[in-house]
């Protein structure tokens, strides 16, 4: 990133943040409002997502709104999953919140169902659009982290560790469910943190076979406890699809399920966190500057860099190779 030009400044940034919350928003909304006050351009809150935009909820921003929440979770301006957004009359209906506050840029805090929304609004009334991820799944192409995925797996961690000592104790096998919608790096992450003996993730089968040599039927048949990790998706059912296929072919073992659920979105985000969204916010308020559009910043071996939204929205990140092979070295 070179220096900021002042040539294209926008007068007025709308913020929001929408799709499931993750830790950090609230960094990256006060960096957002902060960048953007320090190069004297106006902050206007957008509450609840897409939603507030359609309704109107719209509140100008000063440096003071923002004190006080680098270290909460969640989102202090809410957020909202909003279908109506997905239709023609929604956007129309935003646009005119657009041009009622004076709004000539948008960025947009969240994951890629947030992005696509956004990127379709830019094509079609030509606002810039600039894009931070903020999703606990870390499923977008283009940036290695997202903001709250650290924090997510840092949870998930802490949750089995707990759990082994009921696990070692009676002797049991738990599965426990990790979020992730279509992706498995919160589960195969977690996995390798807390020394699960098993990770099942859409992005590679996993057969029963496999799984019982993890839990002590292969190479090491000492073990007599075990924690499989099951991401959401990866098996129709989750977790408790696949504690009842373990009912039937080892009743011998004593099977328990743990749905971790919204625990994992909850929560202070981590040093990483908080550092990544704060970097970004400056980052999607210096990319407006800059006459930048359609894009989401991302974060390539710790260097920012931008993205196209359609790229980031479009292309598949696939699970790190040599991190599914130490799974299976160290499992056994
Ligand atoms: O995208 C974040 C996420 O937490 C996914 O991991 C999960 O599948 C989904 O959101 C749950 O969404 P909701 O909170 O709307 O049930």
């Amino acid at each position: 990133m070179g220096y900021i030009n002042m040539e294209f400044k926008p007068k007025t940034i709308g913020v929001l943040t929408s799709g499931g919350d993750a830790p950090g928003m609230n960094a990256a909304l006060r960096a957002v409002t902060r960048a953007a006050i320090s190069n004297d351009i106006k902050v206007k809150a957008i509450y609840r997502g897409y939603k507030g935009l359609i309704d109107g909820e719209v509140k100008p921003f000063t440096t003071q709104d923002v004190s006080g929440i680098i270290q909460r979770g969640g989102t202090i301006i809410k957020s909202a999953r909003c279908p109506e957004f997905t239709t023609k009359e929604g956007r129309q209906q935003a646009y005119e919140t657009i041009q009622c506050e004076e709004i000539d840029a948008l960025i947009v805090i969240g994951g890629d169902g947030s992005f696509t929304g956004g990127r379709l609004f830019a094509q079609e009334y030509n606002i810039p659009v600039v894009g931070i991820p903020g999703t606990i799944d870390n499923d977008l192409w283009g940036t290695d982290a997202t903001i709250g995925y650290d924090t997510a797996l840092n949870t998930i961690m802490h949750c089995v560790d707990t759990l082994r000592d009921t696990a070692t104790s009676h002797e049991r096998v738990f599965l426990v469910e990790v979020m992730g919608r279509d992706a498995g790096f919160l589960t195969l992450n977690a996995a390798i943190a807390a020394g699960a003996e098993a990770a099942i993730i859409p992005e590679r089968a996993t057969i029963i076979e496999q799984i019982e040599e993890a839990i002590g039927q292969g190479k090491r048949k000492s073990k007599n406890s075990s924690i499989v990790l099951v991401q959401e998706h990866a098996i129709e059912g989750g977790a408790q699809a696949v504690a009842k296929m373990m009912e039937e072919t080892h009743p011998e073992f004593s099977t328990r399920v743990t749905i971790l659920g919204h625990l994992q979105r909850g929560g202070s985000p981590s040093a990483s966190d908080r550092i990544l969204a704060s970097r970004m916010g400056i980052a999607a308020v210096q990319a407006l500057i800059e006459d930048q559009r359609n894009i989401m910043v991302g974060l390539q071996d710790d260097e920012i860099v931008y993205v196209p939204l359609s790229k980031a929205i479009k292309q598949k990140k696939d699970i790190n190779a040599d991190k599914w092979a130490a799974m299976q070295i160290l499992s056994i």
